[in-house]
């Protein structure tokens, strides 16, 4: 984050980097333009120490500031390796995000000449060399130009410097960095949340530029000094409110809690008269999606398991062959890509580096582009050709919750929507749909009312090592999305498989007393997988497991084969995904909780991995 301006500069920025911190909080760094030079404090550890730090003694005033929250890519998170980095005459501080794959050819040349590292960072050698490039030029922009011509690898950088009070310059390359227009103040952020609580006004800035802001001027150039006056200025549509606990124990309960109203959002304005009606820039022309003959949906993490439970709906609905794959994979298999081919990429944050390397990969390809985002203004939107915004509200949680349904969701829209493009559903089949989807948030906001037992069950089973999970068709990626939360805030070893698979390996690790969950489709709508499911569940009950599973309300059947039954409601079987994942959802962080672990910021991982 950057800010230039006349408020209390370290608080200014000690705010953005609280907000910024889901992003990484190994270590965090401030510094700020003093009279005598710049001042600057960076510790190891959450943003938590750095504030200490500073309470205990504090920085000098500043009109101008940077400030950085780290997740270590070169070198491990400590004091030293936290940025800022400074310039070897002190006179300039630098913050980076992303890699510089060049960095050990930039070190060996620099330390040629003499100059000594105190970081074993990629990211130090950019401060050396703008150093050295601010003393050719006399200026901090043109020294930034210079800068960026000779590195490598994916970056936003910001910095300060002494000879330049009241300035700060940006450049980013293939790393997202965002403009805040305040009055008499400006700000940077590598997002709006970082400076949001000041202002709505908000400008991202394209690929490949420089930015300078002073307190009543901005200034954006390409790498080559040419001005930009094309980028896009847009409004944030959310409050800085809507990014606090609000009196909950974490971000994580918050944003369980907040589902139904994520579901609402995504819905909102999108069903009129039972049908899809999606804006233009949501989706392909009529055209382009009649002719498509293949989907891939790219996508990491949770955002992988709900472009699972979306596979099965859009072929099912639309006809079409839909494969997920992982984003990261996805780009290296030298995939088959036609001008038929539409890639969807699924992505809360909109800046995972993976994800977007394949959706420009797609782009260049030549296959059509869609993006399933929850973030306005972040990079993966904005390189797509639409985009379907899920406003789910900021999600600050590492561990994805509300975003997870909403994402799902989005896709089911997209999916009737196809459907009735390419005429697979009728207006009638696609309502009886649509009333189901409608009814979601006061299903979810029923089974958050009733959580208690999930509760126990998580309390008293908090000494578990080991957790698997089962499911099949859309309750495959539910089982997968329930190990990963457990993994991730509980570091619990959790596994999630399809209930078919269990007999071809899994079932080795079933030994008396091991807990399973279930996630059992409805005997209703998919009566075959039921019974099927009925019979792994016996399989395993046979080898000793404790069987817990969730079950659609009034399935009695379930009840004589499971040590505890977890209820949802009733739904069409492609939108089950969004009611039986909850639980699962609970369940980790209640375990999380009852283990004394902090939910919201787990360790070893960032919510947004702007690294590939
Ligand atoms: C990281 C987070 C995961 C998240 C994934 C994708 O790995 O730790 O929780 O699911 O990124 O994030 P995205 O913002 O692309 O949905």
């Amino acid at each position: 984050m950057g800010y230039v301006g006349e408020a209390d500069t370290t608080q200014v920025l000690l705010e953005g980097l609280a907000r910024l911190e889901y992003r990484g909080y190994d270590s965090a760094g401030i510094a700020v333009v003093a009279a005598d030079g710049i001042a600057s404090r960076k510790r190891g550890g959450k943003l938590k120490v750095l504030r200490s730090s500073l309470e205990d003694s504090p920085l000098p005033d500043s009109s101008a500031g940077i400030g950085h929250t780290r997740w270590a890519t070169h070198g491990g998170p400590t004091d030293e390796n936290a940025h800022p980095h400074l310039g070897d005459d002190g006179k300039l501080a630098l913050i980076h995000n992303g890699i510089i794959e060049n960095f050990s050819a930039l070190r060996e040349e620099l330390a040629a000449d003499g100059v000594t590292f105190l970081s074993e960072t990629d990211s130090e050698a950019a401060a050396l060399l703008l150093g050295r490039y601010v003393r050719e030029t006399g200026d901090l922009t043109k020294a930034m130009q210079q800068l960026v011509q000779r590195l490598e690898g994916q970056f936003t950088l910001l910095a300060t410097h002494v000879d330049h009070p009241g300035v700060v310059v940006g450049a980013c390359h293939n790393s997202p960095l965002l403009i805040g227009f305040g009055e008499g103040e400006n700000f940077l952020g590598s997002d709006v949340s970082a400076f949001v609580k000041y202002t709505k006004k908000a400008e991202a800035l394209g690929n490949d530029q420089i930015v300078t802001i002073r307190a009543s001027d901005i200034n954006v150039t390409d790498f080559n000094g040419k001005p930009v006056t094309d980028n896009k200025k847009f409004e944030i549509t959310w409050d800085a409110a809507e990014a606090e606990k609000g009196g909950w124990p974490s971000f994580m309960a918050k944003e369980i809690s907040e589902g139904p109203e994520a579901i609402r959002n995504t819905l909102r304005a999108r069903i009129e008269d039972g049908v899809i009606a999606l804006g233009e820039n949501e989706t392909l022309t009529d055209e382009q999606l009649k002719n498509l003959d293949r989907i891939i949906i790219v996508a990491c993490g949770t955002a992988s398991y709900s472009a699972m439970a979306g596979e099965y709906a859009i072929e099912e609905w639309a006809r079409v062959p839909v494969e997920v794959e992982l984003a990261h994979e996805f780009r290296y298999s030298n995939p088959v890509l036609t001008e038929n081919t539409l890639v969807i990429s699924i992505s809360q944050s909109g800046e995972t580096m993976d994800t977007k390397m394949a959706v420009q990969y797609a782009a260049e390809h030549g296959a059509h582009t869609l993006a399933i985002c929850n973030t306005q203004g972040s990079t993966i939107p904005r390189e797509s050709d639409a985009v379907l915004y899920i406003h789910a509200g900021p999600e600050v949680a590492v561990a994805s919750t509300k975003a997870f349904l909403a994402q799902v969701v989005g896709q089911l829209l997209f999916g009737l929507h196809l459907a009735r493009v390419r005429g697979t559903m009728t207006d009638d089949e696609i309502r009886t749909v649509t009333a189901d989807l409608e009814a979601l948030p006061e299903q979810l906001a029923f089974t958050l009312e009733n959580a208690d037992d999930v509760r126990e069950l998580a309390h008293w089973m908090s000494d578990t090592r080991s957790v698997l999970f089962l499911g099949r068709n859309v309750g495959y990626p539910v089982a997968l999305e329930g190990a990963l939360k457990l993994k991730e805030i509980s570091y619990i070893h959790a596994e999630g498989f399809a209930g078919g698979e269990l007999k071809h390996g899994p079932i080795a690790l079933i030994e008396p007393g091991q807990v399973v969950f279930v996630v059992v489709p409805s005997p209703r709508t998919q009566p075959t997988m039921h019974s099927k499911l009925i019979s792994n569940i016996q399989e395993i009950r046979a080898r000793g497991a404790r069987v817990i599973a969730v079950a659609e309300e009034g399935d009695a059947a379930v009840l004589p084969y499971a040590d505890i039954v977890l209820r949802v409601g009733t739904t069409h079987p492609m939108l089950s995904a969004v009611l039986s994942v909850v639980p699962l959802h609970l369940f980790a962080l209640e375990l999380a909780s009852a283990k004394g672990l902090d939910v919201d910021q787990p360790r070893n991982l960032a919510k947004s991995v702007t690294v590939e």
